[in-house]
């Protein structure tokens, strides 16, 4: 089957069984202008994460994370919803997704108007003192703020709320992802590499638990030969537009 007989006979199945779970990645953002985190043009290619994106350099030298998070930031906080996004919203609405499952921390899926999202890696919309963990809406002001953003309650250095390497995933998130994994019957996973875990273990759970899976995604990944049952190769939001074409 080429590419289009084989969105045709996703969308049927998922005409057909409903329950989708998505989970995604980076590369779902890419078309809203982010860079992905690996391959030519990801942040990491500039900042190696172990440094930049771990917990340990933060408290130790909050000003040199704050360099990369700026970079990062300057472009999240301006980001808008693409198509791909807005597809998955427009499916929960006709009731054929359950959830969306993210790894990323843009707050896009909510602002297409997705309704049930589960952020594994926290939310960066928002900004949280390491001192006495008050919270601040992340406004592009803060960007402007050398050499980094402060608690305005306890002067403690302020940090995006998300989970660094060297953090724990929330509880809650990591629980509710399971249980969403287990009770889905198409698990679509598009745009991400499928290299961190423990975000990274779900799509497999979803797979023993008799979901099909369906991966979207530019290129293979360690999901596309183990479990992955239809691949999807392109652009998310070019197939996504394709998707929503065969579904409503
Ligand atoms: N459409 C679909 N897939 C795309 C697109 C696109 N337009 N652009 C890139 N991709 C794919 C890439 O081929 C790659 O497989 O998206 C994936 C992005 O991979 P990563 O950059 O590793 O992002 P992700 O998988 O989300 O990273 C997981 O790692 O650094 C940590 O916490 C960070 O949440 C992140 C986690």
């Amino acid at each position: 089957m080429d590419l289009d007989q084989l969105i045709k006979k996703v969308a049927e199945e998922i005409k057909e069984k409903k329950e989708v779970v998505a989970f995604t990645g980076a590369g779902i953002s890419v078309e809203s202008g982010i860079p992905a985190f690996r391959g030519s043009q990801g942040l990491w290619e500039k900042y190696d994460p172990e440094q930049y994106a771990h917990i340990l350099t933060f408290l130790n030298e909050p000003a040199k994370v704050w360099k990369m998070l700026k970079e990062m930031f300057s472009i999240a906080l301006k980001a808008k919803p693409n198509i791909a996004h807005i597809v998955l919203a427009e499916m929960e609405k006709k009731h054929y997704l359950k959830a969306v499952i993210t790894q990323n921390v843009d707050g896009l899926h909510q602002e297409a108007g997705n309704q049930k999202v589960i952020e594994l890696h926290g939310n960066g919309r928002f900004l949280v003192c390491i001192s006495c963990y008050s919270k601040f809406l992340f406004v592009e002001e803060y960007l402007n703020i050398e050499p980094y953003p402060v608690c305005e309650i306890c002067k403690g250095p302020l940090k995006p709320d998300v989970v660094f390497f060297g953090e724990s995933l929330p509880e809650k998130a990591l629980s509710s992802a399971y249980e969403l994994a287990e009770s889905c019957k198409i698990f679509l996973i598009i745009g991400t590499s499928g290299l961190v875990y423990p975000a990274a273990q779900i799509p497999y759970y979803a797979k023993s638990k008799g979901a099909t899976v369906v991966e979207i995604n530019l290129g293979g990944t360690p999901y596309t030969y183990k479990i992955t049952d239809y691949f999807l190769k392109g652009k998310a939001g070019e197939i996504l537009a394709k998707l929503s074409d065969y579904l409503f």
